[in-house]
């Protein structure tokens, strides 16, 4: 295959220099303030799912709609064929067309991609290669946009730090709190581990509150300790709730699974069995420093978070929810400005 030309895509928020971050935070804030003029009059944005989505898939479809173009949205087992994505495979199997000939025909129709891939589920080691998106991102000839894949959620970032910047003002030096919570459907990882490489790159120091046999994936955690080092932040994992959120400015909640049992439901379901009291409540955020509470969503409440917390006042979860908007709208106008 002839070498085609670079195209923007984004498969994680490191993909874009800090600069570049800081420049789509400005741009999401005069979005939200009704004062960018980029418009899509004209231009389809793909939409592919091959998992369900509320916040993403509305959010997106919004952004695009309110700058004056369309979307095409797919979802995976009920409207497109079922893909091939191995390099030279034999195709006399369930799956009747390949991945580089959806990527390269969908090319002919839409100015982007935005896709949130299937996870196999069958091995972490596998998964946290993001395969599938960046086999779309080889062989699409317009941008490629991560939904999220097992290892990133770079949409989810960008909304987060526009909202820790609307709260904090300068991140630099402010501590933020991330508490696994217990949840019978723990989700994904890629949250925490965009999360983690954002806000360290933004300056703060992060603190990691989790059980014995959580703990994130360690590339990731080793990139994101450079990080820190780099911009004198500090990031510390495997704490106790109570001490994570000691002081913290910030509490970010949320479930993710033990990547010891990543291919064994009946085993994790044990392990989760044996967590118990990693709920947010007042009495944990109250140990924060005026502390605000933060959650991705979707959230079973009671379980992960109470009542009390995500509708008081300290919770910043819709504001947190609506920036996913603006900041969307930021990265099309940058991906799609030509
Ligand atoms: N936070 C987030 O990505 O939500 P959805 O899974 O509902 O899109």
């Amino acid at each position: 295959m002839a070498d085609k030309p670079a195209i923007p895509h984004l498969l994680s928020l490191q993909d874009l220099s800090e600069q570049e971050v800081d420049d789509l935070l400005d741009l999401s804030v005069r979005i939200k303030r009704r004062a960018g003029a980029f418009q899509l009059a004209g231009r389809t944005v793909g939409l592919l799912f091959f998992r369900p989505s509320l916040r993403t898939r509305a959010s997106f479809e919004a952004a695009v709609h309110q700058l004056g173009g369309q979307t095409i949205h797919l979802t995976a087992s009920s409207d497109f064929w079922e893909l091939e994505s191995a390099e030279g495979a034999v195709m006399d199997g369930r799956a009747p067309e390949h991945v580089k000939d959806a990527a390269r025909v969908l090319s002919r129709y839409v100015s982007a991609l935005a896709i949130r891939p299937a996870l196999t589920g069958q091995s972490w080691a596998a998964d946290r290669r993001d395969a599938s998106i960046r086999a779309w991102a080889a062989f699409a000839l317009v941008p490629v946009i991560n939904m999220e894949s097992a290892l990133w959620h770079p949409l989810q970032a960008l909304a987060d730090i526009m909202t820790l910047r609307e709260t904090l003002g300068d991140l630099r030096g402010k501590t933020l709190s991330v508490v696994w919570t217990h949840s019978p459907q723990p989700a994904s990882h890629s949250v925490v581990h965009s999360l983690l490489l954002a806000s360290l790159r933004a300056g703060m120091r992060v603190r990691v509150a989790h059980p014995s046999g959580y703990e994130l994936d360690e590339q990731v955690l080793s990139e994101a300790r450079a990080v820190a080092d780099k911009k004198g932040g500090a990031l510390e994992t495997g704490l106790a709730a109570k001490e994570a959120v000691r002081g913290a400015h910030v509490v970010y909640a949320r479930s993710w699974s033990s990547l010891e049992d990543y291919a064994n439901p009946t085993l994790a379901a044990s392990r989760r069995a044996r967590t118990q009291g990693w709920t947010v409540d007042e009495n944990l955020l109250k140990l924060g420093s005026d502390a605000r509470l933060m959650h991705a969503g979707p959230v079973r409440r009671n379980l992960e978070v109470t009542d009390e917390v995500l509708d008081g006042p300290r919770s910043l979860v819709y504001e947190q929810a609506e920036n996913r908007l603006h900041s969307q709208k930021a990265l099309l106008a940058r991906l799609l400005r030509a």
